[in-house]
């Protein structure tokens, strides 16, 4: 395993981190993990260097919305009890998504420490902060809150993980004296939220930074069209799999300190481990990096509709969430991905679904893409009916 230094925290991070979001479930139900075949999978990432564990108070929770903690910091928890524990770091997140008093914040800590059968989370993260989530929690105390859990000991660094736009980004950034931030980055969303100005400017800061969906999730794994499929063909690296070129694109950034990958099979962890060891940055070189960046320009080809998220169409007067809506129908356009998309639309509370559209036009004056929305939510409801 490689290391790299974590910006101003001081440690030293393994390359490839243990994103445990995605651990093998039986059933189907995300709260009943696979604790035989997810232990197997830890301890073969433990034994072969990997040092940080990524997980939430929320990961593999029940589908009930009434539930607001999930299994996987338990599973963690038992894994690494005793010894093993001093040789990692746990990353775990306090939900700002679920936190409206100010008696929550700790209470989730102390649940978040129970789980994980320790005195200390390494790697503390505001979760998922969009600017309403960040006001909100501002206007809480949150950030008093984590201050305070620093001093006592219970948490040892603090960061944030990150869903909005850079501006918003840099807000954060500079609001507080955070030693590392989360955000979502691979070879696709250079531009898109943080994105490659935002890595930059957070590690100019002394941020560490840690990278989740490398593999989008790992809708980077089944190549959509023969087109793109050809342009692979033209790489210097013709034997690589789509994994490592989504990994190695993101350890070739020297601002990256730790890349997550939500790895839900041991031959994920063995292949991920494996490419780890080649991992340096500068391995793409420009011609290849140009490759990258054809590729990218021919997935966002692929979209239906120029969706900015700017939201001016909304609110809608039937309560349709249309960004994400259309977001669920461009991704079925990039990644051609069925199950995935399907799984995404379900996953949108009932009725804020392109399904609830009368087509009143409302929203058709209000977008400036000059988007054909209602056209969109339609064949979004038929194509998920
Ligand atoms: N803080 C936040 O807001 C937030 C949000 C998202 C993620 N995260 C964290 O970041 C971690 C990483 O994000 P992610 O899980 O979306 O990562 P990802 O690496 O982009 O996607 C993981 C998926 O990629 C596929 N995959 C991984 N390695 C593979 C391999 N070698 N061969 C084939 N397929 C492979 C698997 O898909 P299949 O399961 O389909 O095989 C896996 O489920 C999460 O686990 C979580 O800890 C945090």
């Amino acid at each position: 395993m490689q290391y790299r230094k974590f910006g101003k925290t001081g440690e030293t991070v393994s390359i490839l981190g243990f994103g445990c979001m995605r651990l093998p479930v039986m059933d189907g139900k995300p709260e009943k993990i696979d604790s035989t075949k997810t232990d197997e999978m830890l301890n073969y990432a433990y034994d072969h260097g990997v040092n940080y564990f990524d997980t939430a108070y929320t990961y593999h929770r029940p589908m009930d919305p009434a539930v607001k903690k999930g299994f996987s910091e338990d599973v963690l928890g038992d894994c690494f009890r005793g010894s093993k524990r001093e040789k990692i770091f746990f990353a775990t997140k306090l939900p700002t998504f679920n936190i409206y008093k100010k008696e929550e914040f700790e209470e989730t800590l102390n649940g978040s420490l129970r789980s994980l059968k320790t005195d200390r989370i390494d790697f503390y993260l505001a979760h998922s902060l969009t600017k309403p989530t960040w006001d909100r929690m501002v206007k809480l105390g949150m950030l008093e809150f984590l201050q305070k859990a620093k001093e006592s000991g219970k948490v040892r660094h603090l960061g944030f993980s990150f869903h909005d736009d850079l501006s918003v980004f840099k807000e954060i950034i500079n609001a507080f004296n955070w030693e590392f931030a989360q955000i979502q980055y691979n070879y696709l969303d250079v531009e898109r939220q943080a994105g490659t100005e935002g890595l930059h400017y957070a590690s100019s800061k002394g941020l560490g930074m840690t990278i989740m969906e490398p593999l989008r999730g790992g809708k980077l794994i089944n190549i959509p069209s023969k087109e793109i499929n050809d342009l692979w063909k033209e790489s210097e690296h013709p034997d690589w799999t789509p994994a490592q070129r989504g990994l190695y694109f993101v350890w070739n950034d020297p601002a990256v300190s730790v890349v997550l990958s939500g790895m839900g099979a041991l031959e994920q962890v063995k292949e991920n481990i494996a490419a780890a060891e080649n991992a340096a940055p500068g391995i793409l070189s420009e011609k290849e990096l140009a490759l990258y960046s054809r590729v990218r320009d021919m997935y966002w080809k692929r979209i239906i509709a120029p969706c900015t998220g700017c939201e001016y169409c909304m609110p809608c007067p039937q309560g349709v969430n249309i960004p994400e809506n259309l977001n669920v129908l461009n991704e079925l356009y990039m990644f051609d991905n069925f199950a995935e998309s399907k799984r995404a639309y379900e996953f949108l509370p009932k009725e804020s679904r392109a399904e609830q559209c009368i087509n009143c036009g409302t929203c058709l004056p209000k977008c400036p893409q000059k988007i054909q929305i209602p056209d969109h939510m339609s064949e979004l409801t038929n194509r998920m009916a």
